[in-house]
């Protein structure tokens, strides 16, 4: 997998982002509820820096309400504010305000002794692409104001947006980049629609979708694709690659002669898991990185 692209993005975003700290108060750093690491730029702490801070856990109308409570306690945990939302329906969303302030109490309680009126808090979300910044930005606005699919490099004016509650919100978000050296996070972000497809072998995707959701929801596999049962031995590659074949012969993804076309299997198999098709579902969990 290619990842010479990395670094240099990643410079350059930092320092936009760095110019953009200097405007605000609070950073909004946004991650994807069904793969809070994976989805999260790992020097984000250095970036940032002091900065009062507040994560998101985006999209979780698509995740594990479970998972995610356990990732709200272990961000809790860590010292961090930390609040669920859905921006594309907007449940929560309205809190964010709320909790921004939160974190600014003091700050706020001290300009009010001195008899100074409190400005709306400013804010600046940050996040990796497709993770929701500008779905987040125009639900907060009340209006549309952020071409969805926003990149690096374009350069326009920054302008503050006036949200309710007390905040103004840059309207540019500060785009970071996944690192997804690591292999695991790479299949991750994939298998949810964060990276291109084809940075990676759909097979492998959908291979190591499978490995790690059927242990947690295996049952939903069987029944959606009425499969005959579920792996014995998970370690053994042959089983995975057996219920590809399954789901791909049950769907009529075959090649002439009548074998399955597994590339095109798991193409359906990745399409049916963003499309909520199995439930809500989320691919980690946070004790395997606390752990490390
Ligand atoms: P970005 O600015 O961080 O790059 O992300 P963007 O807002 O463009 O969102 C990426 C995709 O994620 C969009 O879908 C958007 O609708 C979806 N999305 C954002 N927040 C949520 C959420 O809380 N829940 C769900 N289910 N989806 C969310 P898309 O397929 O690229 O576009 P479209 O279908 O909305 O047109």
């Amino acid at each position: 997998m290619s990842i010479q692209w990395f670094p240099g993005h990643m410079t350059r975003a930092r320092r936009q982002i760095q110019e953009k700290l200097k405007l605000i108060d609070v950073a909004i750093e946004l991650l994807d509820a069904r793969l809070p690491m994976s989805s999260r730029n790992p020097m984000i702490n250095d970036i940032l820096g002091n900065k009062p801070r507040l994560i998101i856990l985006n999209k979780t109308d698509l995740a594990d309400p479970d998972v995610t409570a356990k990732w709200m306690r272990a961000f809790q945990n860590e010292g961090h504010a930390v609040l669920a939302v859905d921006s594309s329906s907007g449940t929560n969303v309205n809190q964010i305000p709320v909790e921004a302030r939160k974190l600014l109490a003091d700050k706020i309680a001290r300009q009010v002794a001195k008899g100074m009126k409190p400005r709306p808090v400013r804010a600046l979300i940050v996040g990796i692409p497709n993770v929701g910044k500008s779905t987040l930005i125009n639900k907060l606005a009340g209006r549309s104001v952020a071409a969805t699919g926003d990149r690096p490099g374009v350069t326009k004016g920054q302008q503050w947006i006036k949200v309710e509650g007390e905040m103004e919100l840059l309207d540019t978000p500060g785009i970071l980049w996944p690192k997804f050296e690591d292999q695991t996070v790479g299949y991750r972000l994939a298998a949810t629609g964060a990276i291109k497809e084809q940075l990676l072998n759909v097979e492998d995707i959908a291979f190591y979708a499978l490995k790690y959701l059927i242990p947690q929801y295996g049952e939903r596999f069987v029944e959606r694709f009425d499969l005959p049962g579920l792996p014995q031995d998970l370690d053994n590659s042959d089983e995975i690659v057996q219920i590809m074949e399954h789901i791909g012969r049950k769907r009529g993804c075959l090649v002439s002669g009548g074998g399955v076309d597994l590339e095109k299997a798991s193409s359906l198999i990745l399409r049916e898991l963003r499309a909520g098709k199995m439930g809500r579902l989320t691919f980690e969990e946070p004790y395997s990185f606390m752990a490390k």
